[in-house]
């Protein structure tokens, strides 16, 4: 079902996810890599290229909200409705109140939240044009729990939870699924590397090991599963909790 269909990944020059992007080329979906780092991403692109994918590498700042646009309008160009949109793309500095300024909040907001609704905008036409689609956030504890440290973050992750809940039952109409994920297990990648223990790092594992969840998301609809968040695991399976 999603041979030959298209995906757009943000983040997607490392970390998770590269991993989802790589799982989704591997599933014969034709990719739209979208991240900030444009020197990582052309190489990523070259690895999938060479492993017979067809994708498509956007450099972007998706903290700018006339980029993002920019580039999901060369995504859709490019290839068409997506079959699945998966924001993935975040950025966590862990700072107290006394030490974060607005700036510095709000740049984690948009690219977390502000990001996330410009980008389901921009396929919620499409994708009811095409039928229907997936559009899965990348969530965390964060996007239910409070942390220390994390007053731009973690409102970010609460704030897409909420839009997922809202689009996802707009997107029954429309066959549309939109869920909230989040990583079953701490995982390797370069944003754990910075905020993480040492004792989460003992037990991190490979975030290719997640990747199987996300082949499964991107083939939901609105008669399938949406409105959960699906926590992905590491022997390949998920859980998932429906928040409608
Ligand atoms: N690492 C974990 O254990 C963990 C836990 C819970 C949730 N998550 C979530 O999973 C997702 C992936 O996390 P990760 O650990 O792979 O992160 P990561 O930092 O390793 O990778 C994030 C990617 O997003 C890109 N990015 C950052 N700012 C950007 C911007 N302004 N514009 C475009 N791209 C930008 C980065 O270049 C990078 O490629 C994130 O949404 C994160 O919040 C991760």
């Amino acid at each position: 079902m999603l041979d030959g269909q298209a995906a757009v990944v943000t983040g997607a020059a490392q970390g998770l996810g590269y991993a989802i992007a790589k799982a989704y080329a591997a599933a014969g979906m034709r990719v739209a890599l979208l991240d900030v780092r444009g020197d990582i991403l052309e190489r990523v692109a070259a690895e999938l290229r060479a492993a017979g994918g067809d994708v498509l590498p956007i450099t972007v700042d998706l903290a700018d909200a006339g980029a993002t646009q920019s580039a999901i309008d060369t995504a859709l160009a490019h290839y068409g409705a997506p079959r699945v949109l998966v924001h993935n793309a975040a950025l966590l500095i862990t700072r107290s109140m006394l030490e974060i300024s607005f700036e510095q909040w709000r740049k984690e907001i948009n690219i977390i939240l502000q990001a996330a609704f410009i980008l389901s905008k921009a396929v919620w036409r499409p994708m009811i044009d095409a039928g229907g689609g997936s559009i899965v956030y990348l969530s965390s504890g964060s996007g239910y729990k409070g942390f220390i440290e994390e007053v731009a973050y973690n409102p970010g992750k609460h704030g897409i939870e909420g839009l997922m809940k809202c689009l996802a039952l707009e997107g029954k109409e429309f066959n549309i699924a939109v869920n909230a994920a989040t990583p079953g297990a701490p995982i390797n990648t370069p944003m754990s590397d910075s905020n993480y223990t040492e004792s989460q790092k003992q037990r991190w594992v490979d975030p290719e090991l997640l990747a199987p969840a996300f082949v499964f998301l991107a083939r939901q609809d609105a008669s399938g599963v949406t409105g959960h968040r699906v926590a992905a695991r590491a022997d390949g399976g998920w859980d998932a909790i429906d928040l409608l």
